[in-house]
């Protein structure tokens, strides 16, 4: 019998793929979310969303495009390999919207794009330019597309350029370099780890997406969960995922505290075998320190004693 059979589940809960149908709406993620809604709605031209490594950015992106239906509302270029040259960017933009062109000279790459995007805004569709892994775009492309946000009507915007990326983008943002690119910002928000509550919550809602099953998580281990993953969702998942495998090798149903901490020790080189071990040192450094204050304790208190024993050994 698989582990998924023993727990009773369809599939496993804890993939690490980014699918909008398992996507869980924490108050950050929905805060983000609507935040990215309300630019489109709105016309806005540029929205910057950050997050740590894991924290769900692609998750929510696919949420957006797919489950509230945008990738059918409006012309979108999804730019995912962001190490792209302006033009190598220009190119893959208009490939994605389907833009037609004659030959590559940029200048003639410029006017049909521009030609594109006020037959749309005729047509009352909004063009959005999507990078996700934008801390990852040169310079130079990040440069072009503050020139490509400046098309523009004299009414409105005709182009939205949204990036997602990891915190050192916003740094970058606040370069000499791409000051003004920084300034048409219209929009930025921050994706921040799940709470306590809210990474125990998370743990139910892909259980019951994946089955249900017979799986229950104590709430101790989903604390020692958070403690070990920051609240980072990438981590909770392969966390969890380490911990049913123990329990299922124990056998048992729940997922106990002993569980986690297994999990914790098998998990090479992440947060969570980090967390393992400042964990024991700070349980050693602890044991130390009440192991010199019990001997503090008892110097003083028998004093009398300690020398005269002393005094018998040093005669
Ligand atoms: N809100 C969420 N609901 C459900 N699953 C989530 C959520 N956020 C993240 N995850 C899960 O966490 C994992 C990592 O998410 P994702 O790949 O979206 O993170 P990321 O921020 O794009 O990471 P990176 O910076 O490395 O690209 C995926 O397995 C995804 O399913
Ligand atoms: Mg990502």
């Amino acid at each position: 019998m698989d582990y998924l059979e023993f727990f009773d589940l369809k599939e496993d809960p804890f993939r690490l793929t980014p699918d909008p149908s398992y996507f869980y709406p924490s108050e950050s993620h929905n805060e983000v979310l609507s935040s990215l809604t309300y630019m489109v709605e709105q016309k806005e031209g540029f929205f910057l969303a950050v997050g740590e490594p894991g924290t769900g950015k692609t998750t929510l992106l696919n949420t957006f495009l797919n489950t509230k239906g945008w990738k059918d509302k409006a012309g979108i270029a999804l730019v995912l390999t962001p190490r792209l040259s302006p033009e190598e960017f220009l190119l893959t933009v208009l490939e994605d919207l389907n833009v037609k062109i004659k030959n590559t000279n940029k200048n003639e790459i410029i006017r049909a794009f521009r030609d594109f995007l006020v037959e749309n805004s005729m047509l009352g569709r909004r063009i959005i330019i999507i990078v996700d892994e934008a801390q990852s775009l040169p310079d130079e492309t990040l440069e072009e597309m503050r020139l490509l946000s400046n098309l523009e009507t004299e009414k409105e915007k005709l182009l939205q350029i949204v990036l997602i990326g990891q915190p050192e983008l916003r740094k970058r943002l606040l370069s000499e370099k791409l000051r003004q690119l920084n300034q048409r910002i219209t929009l930025r928000v921050i994706l921040n780890p799940l709470t306590v509550k809210e990474t125990s919550d998370y743990i139910n809602y892909r259980l019951i997406k994946a089955g249900k099953g017979s799986v229950i998580f104590k709430e101790n281990a989903k604390e020692l969960i958070h403690k070990a993953s920051k609240g980072i969702p990438r981590l909770i998942n392969l966390i969890s995922s380490r911990s049913l495998m123990a329990a299922y090798l124990d056998t048992g149903k729940h997922i106990k505290k002993r569980h986690v901490l297994y999990a914790m020790r098998h998990l090479s080189d992440s947060c969570a075998k980090k967390e393992y071990w400042t964990a024991t040192v700070r349980l050693s450094i602890l044991v130390f320190i009440l192991f010199c204050a019990l001997a503090s304790a008892i110097a003083i208190n028998y004093k009398e004693y300690i020398i005269q024993i002393m005094g018998l050994f040093f005669r």
